[in-house]
C-alpha cells in the first residue's frame, strides 16, 4: 500500500481509453477546437488492452481497489467489453465502472455487463433538445441517450446520471432533470462547472454553486443530507424527505474535497496524473515499452504516488478564484474527468 505527501492512501484508477468522442460539449470538447484537423492520438501512441492490463495489475498491491473507464467516449474503443472482461478478472479489482454520454449504450449494454461490467454513470445535462443541440451534440437527441439509460438499467447496470449545470446555460434544466429522475432507479448527480483544460471558458460566474443548486431542488421538492457511502466520494448525497430517492452534488468548486482524493488518471497515451488539473503527467508508457520488468514498474508507480502533493481544488480556492492560470492543464477528453 502507497501513501501520498498527505497520507491519502491510493484506491482508484481511472483509465481513459481513448481520447475521441461522438459528442462535442462546449465545456470539453469545443467543436471551434476538436475539428476535422484536430490531431487526435495516432494508434501507435494509445495504449493497448494489455499495457493497460499490466499497469492495473502492478498497481493492485499498492491499493487500488476500484476501476474507472472513461475517454473521451469510451465506448468507441474498439473491443471495449474485451479489456472490462481481463480487468474483472484481476484479483483485488472491487468495482468496475464506466464514465459514458450513453449514445452507444443501446449497442454495447448486454455484452458490458457480460463483461463483468457492474455500473455507468451517463452525462445527461438536459432534457431539452434545444439545449441538448447547443451544448452537447448536434447529431443526437436527448431520447437517444435516455434509450441509452434504459438499455443499460435493462440490463441489469446500475446507472448514475451526471448532469454539468451552467448559469445561464443549463441551470432552467435543474428542476426538470431533478423531477424526471426522481422518478426513475437512478441516482441524478450535478456538477459544478470546474475549470478543467484550456478551452471551455470556464469563469466563476458560469458556476452554479453546490448551495444554489440545494437551495433551487430543495424550495420545490424537500432534501435532507445523507451519509457519504465511502471515503473519498465526489458527490455530496441527498434524499427526498420521506424517502430513498437519492441524488448527488459535485462541487469541486465551491467545496473541495482533495483531502480525501485517492484518484490516479491514466490518459489513453500511458501518461500518468496525480490529479485531474495538472499540466504534466509521469510517461508509463515509455516504461511500459522499454523493457522494464513488473518490479521496476512497479517501485515507480510507488515513488510516483508518494510524491505526490495535488491539491488543486483546495489551493485555487485559496489563493484565486479566478481559475485562469499560465500554466497550460491537460484536456479533460484526454484524462476522462
Ligand atoms: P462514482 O464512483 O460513481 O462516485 O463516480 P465518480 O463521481 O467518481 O466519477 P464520474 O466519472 O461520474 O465523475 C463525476 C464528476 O466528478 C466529473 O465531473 C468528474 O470530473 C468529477 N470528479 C471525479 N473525480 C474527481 C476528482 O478527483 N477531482 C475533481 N475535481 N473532480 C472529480
Ligand atoms: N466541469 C465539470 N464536469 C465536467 N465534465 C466534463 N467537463 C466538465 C467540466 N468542465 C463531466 C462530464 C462527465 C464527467 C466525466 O465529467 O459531463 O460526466
Ligand atoms: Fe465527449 Fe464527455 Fe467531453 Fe462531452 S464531456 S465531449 S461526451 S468526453
Ligand atoms: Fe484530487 Fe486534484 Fe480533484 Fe483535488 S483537484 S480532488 S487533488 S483530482
Amino acid at each position: 500500500m502507497v501513501h501520498d505527501s498527505y497520507q491519502r492512501p491510493l484506491r482508484d484508477l481511472r483509465i481513459s481509453v481513448t481520447d475521441r468522442c461522438n459528442f462535442r460539449c462546449t465545456y470539453c470538447m469545443p467543436e471551434e477546437i476538436f475539428g476535422k484537423d484536430y490531431p487526435f492520438l495516432p494508434r501507435e501512441e494509445i495504449l493497448s488492452f494489455e499495457e493497460i492490463e499490466r499497469t492495473v495489475q502492478l498497481m493492485v498491491p499498492l491499493g487500488v481497489k476500484k476501476i474507472r473507464i472513461s475517454g473521451g467516449e469510451p465506448l468507441l474503443r474498439k473491443e471495449l467489453p474485451t479489456l472490462i472482461h481481463s480487468i474483472n478478472q484481476i484479483k483485488g479489482i472491487e468495482d468496475i465502472a464506466l464514465t459514458t454520454n450513453g449514445i452507444l449504450l443501446k449497442k454495447f449494454s448486454e455484452e458490458l455487463k457480460a463483461a463483468g461490467l457492474q455500473r455507468v454513470n451517463v452525462s445527461l445535462d438536459t432534457l431539452d433538445d434545444h439545449v441538448f443541440h447547443q451544448l452537447n451534440s448536434r447529431k443526437h437527441s436527448v431520447t437517444d441517450v435516455l434509450e441509452g439509460i434504459e438499455a443499460a438499467s435493462s440490463a441489469g447496470l446500475q446507472v448514475k446520471v451526471n448532469m454539468v449545470v451552467q448559469k445561464g446555460v443549463n441551470d432552467q434544466d435543474i428542476l426538470p432533470m431533478a423531477r424526471y429522475f426522481r422518478e426513475t432507479d437512478h441516482i441524478l448527480r450535478f456538477i459544478e462547472f470546474m475549470d478543467v483544460g484550456n478551452y471551455n471558458q470556464w469563469n466563476l460566474e458560469k458556476v452554479v454553486s453546490k448551495k444554489e443548486m440545494v437551495d433551487i431542488i430543495h424550495h420545490d421538492m424537500a432534501l435532507e443530507p445523507a451519509e457519504r457511502n465511502y471515503f473519498g466520494e465526489v458527490a455530496s448525497r441527498f434524499t427526498y424527505e420521506g424517502t430513498d430517492k437519492e441524488i448527488g452534488i459535485i462541487s469541486s468548486v465551491t467545496d473541495t474535497f482533495c483531502g480525501s482524493c485517492t484518484r490516479a488518471r491514466l490518459s489513453a497515451n500511458g501518461q500518468l496524473y496525480t490529479c485531474l488539473f495538472a499540466s504534466k503527467g509521469h510517461d508509463l508508457r515509455e516504461y511500459l515499452r522499454s523493457g522494464a520488468t513488473d518490479e521496476e514498474i512497479q517501485d515507480k508507480l510507488a515513488a510516483i504516488w508518494n510524491a505526490r502533493t495535488d491539491r488543486y481544488s483546495e489551493e485555487r480556492g485559496g489563493e484565486s478564484r479566478t481559475g485562469r492560470t499560465d500554466r497550460k492543464k491537460i484536456e479533460m477528453s484526454y484524462i476522462g474527468g
